[in-house]
């Protein structure tokens, strides 16, 4: 059924129709005006250049065309050839009746699906998951839900950093200090020990040592070399241990990510790739992709019209080492095997450009990747503390998002406990408020910037239950519940929807209208900030609505009624919009 503006594009492209002209001028859009007027068509502007005509000519014969008295109260023309529209309370009324009675709340669902899939995420087993790492969870849950929602094949994959030299220095540390363990020992042939021989918080603290140690230490830098690569050769004690450092990692990751109401799919990771790596690197060697070049391995992928150059994409190391592109290219292989995807999008840091477009020129030289999938790195900005320099903790080290998570839970705690209404909640309930409310705050305010952008961690402006911030946008989701049940408890329902009285009222149901065209936007440039400021939009006319109309002391029925469906159907288009946005609503507070 699509929005306003999609319908009255189709009036307006029969009016330049019938008046002689393509149909495609008839673009129909949502004022940048709304003082003047609730929507624009501009096509006349355009349509000068073709037809030789002075725009103003072309839209008054457009204008004088349309005859929908039930659909348009005024149009005129404005500037060089504008056309101004003001619709019908009745027909707005109308629409938005449909869009309560819209599963779908409008929005159609793509008539051919493309299956898509999303690398998003990207943690480091045993290296503690930063805040680094918290905008590509959180940019790429968002960007999942988008791209389902609009009817797209979906598949999250997390995509586990899993087989670098980080592997093998913990193994190289864990050598050392405990050398007596059966991991180690090459003559060892039963079984190993069921239970991991470190917990997280020991791979926490071991990882950064030996990341510091390696350095300065040179013999030490050695021995986690050559770790890796006899990890990578399958030496079984180094696999077996490994296995158990990626378990207790994974568990540890998943808790993190069920709280940030983050889910994937696939839980795979580079070492999904061991088993086609050395393939893939023969095949390349063999086509003559891949060039050994001071003892590694190479594959040339600057062409010769570059603008700027491009170094090759390293395979191999001297010592037979594998890199982080090598498994990104066999991936990628691995997905078009399996999934056959059409799209698959990166959610990766900026910092990653260079690499992306490495493996993605490597993949497409190769052949590892038709020219019917496409590969796009979506990259996003960092967040940075008040010094303009990435977050960190207040002693200067790197914030693990556990204790970011516990950060935005208690400052928004204080914020909670401060509503009347909470102060009576079991304390369990109060918890999981604190907790929704504290990951809406840092989620709205990572998601309200384009994604390119940087910007700047604050937490007393992220958790203000006033402006843009998620604080803000839950509370009016809660409020419009809470009026619903007060409602339901009087044994009232909503009813149909009627014209609107006021101008908030008919504000609010234009705004309602326009849920279809943000999400297309937001899926077309994958980029969530859209939706933040819809939501904040929404909210606030909802808002503006509620103070004007006293709802449940309205004496006439049928009003009060359709007010309450109004609300219903504000509640649902917000809801939907959050849920886009990976952020969860408190059933009350
Ligand atoms: N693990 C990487 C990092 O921490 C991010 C992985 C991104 N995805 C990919 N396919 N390379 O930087």
């Amino acid at each position: 059924m699509g929005s306003l503006a999609d319908k009255l594009t189709v009036v307006f492209a029969d009016a330049f129709e019938s008046a002689g002209y393509d149909r495609s001028y008839g673009e129909v859009r949502v004022s940048d005006r709304p003082d003047l007027c609730q929507y624009q068509c501009n096509g006349a502007l355009a349509a000068a250049k073709r037809y030789r005509t002075s725009p103003r000519e072309i839209a008054q014969n457009v204008v004088d065309t349309i005859r929908a008295p039930e659909v348009v109260r005024d149009l005129s023309l404005a500037g060089p050839g504008f056309i101004n529209v003001v619709l019908t309370d009745e027909y707005i009324a109308r629409h938005v009746q449909e869009v309560h009675d819209d599963d779908r709340l409008g929005c159609e669902a793509v008539a051919r699906p493309l299956r898509i899939m999303v690398d998003y995420g990207g943690p480091n087993v045993a290296k503690p998951l930063h805040v680094g790492h918290l905008r590509a969870a959180i940019i790429g849950e968002s960007i999942v839900r988008i791209c389902r929602f609009v009817g797209h094949e979906v598949i999250g994959d997390v995509h586990l950093g899993d087989w670098g030299l980080q592997m093998g220095l913990i193994i190289a540390a864990l050598e050392e200090s405990r050398p007596d363990l059966p991991y180690f020992d090459h003559d060892f042939a039963g079984h190993y020990p069921d239970d991991p021989p470190v917990n997280i918080a020991d791979l926490e603290e071991i990882y950064p040592k030996a990341a510091e140690r390696q350095k300065t230490d040179l013999e030490f830098a050695e021995s986690a070399r050559q770790a890796t690569v006899d990890l990578q050769a399958g030496r079984p004690g180094y696999r077996a241990l490994w296995q158990q450092f990626r378990d207790v990692s994974v568990d540890d990751l998943r808790q993190s990510y069920e709280q940030l109401n983050i889910r994937f799919d696939l839980w795979l990771g580079e070492s999904d790739t061991q088993d086609r790596v050395r393939g893939l690197i023969a095949r390349l060697k063999q086509e003559g992709y891949a060039l050994e070049s001071r003892g590694a391995l190479i594959v040339e992928v600057g062409e010769p019209g570059d603008r700027e150059e491009i170094p090759p994409l390293m395979l191999e190391k001297t010592d037979g080492a594998v890199l982080y592109g090598t498994t990104d290219l066999a991936t990628i292989e691995q997905r078009v095997e399996q999934f056959t995807p059409d799209l698959i999008l990166y959610v990766v840091d900026n910092r990653q450009q260079q690499h992306f477009k490495q493996v993605f020129k490597a993949s497409y030289k190769t052949g590892v990747a038709p020219e019917s999938t496409r590969l796009e790195h979506d990259g996003f900005g960092t967040m940075n503390g008040k010094d303009g320099k990435p977050f960190k903790t207040r002693e200067g080290g790197i914030m693990k998002l556990k204790d970011l998570i516990a950060l935005v839970t208690d400052h928004a705690r204080a914020r909670v406990e401060a509503i009347e209404s909470v102060r009576e909640y079991a304390e369990d309930e109060k918890e999981d408020i604190s907790r929704i409310v504290g990951v809406a705050a840092l989620k709205y305010a990572d998601l309200m910037n384009h994604r390119t952008k940087d910007y700047v961690f604050d937490l007393e402006r992220f958790s203000s239950f006033e402006g843009r911030t998620g604080p803000y946008i839950l509370y009016a989701a809660v409020r419009i519940k809470s009026v619903l049940r007060r409602a339901a408890e009087r044994g009232l329902q909503p009813g149909r929807i009627l014209a609107p009285l006021s101008e908030s009222e008919r504000d609010l149901d234009l705004k309602l209208s326009e849920l279809p065209g943000t999400i297309a936007l937001a899926f077309e440039t994958r980029a969530p900030n859209h939706l933040c400021e819809y939501a904040f939009q929404l909210a606030t006319a909802y808002n503006r609505f509620y103070h004007v109309h006293h709802m449940l002391n309205e004496e006439d029925a049928q009003r009060r009624d359709s007010w309450l469906a109004l609300s219903e159907v504000t509640l649902r288009v917000l809801e939907r919009v959050l849920d886009l946005l990976g952020i969860e609503v408190p059933r009350r507070m």
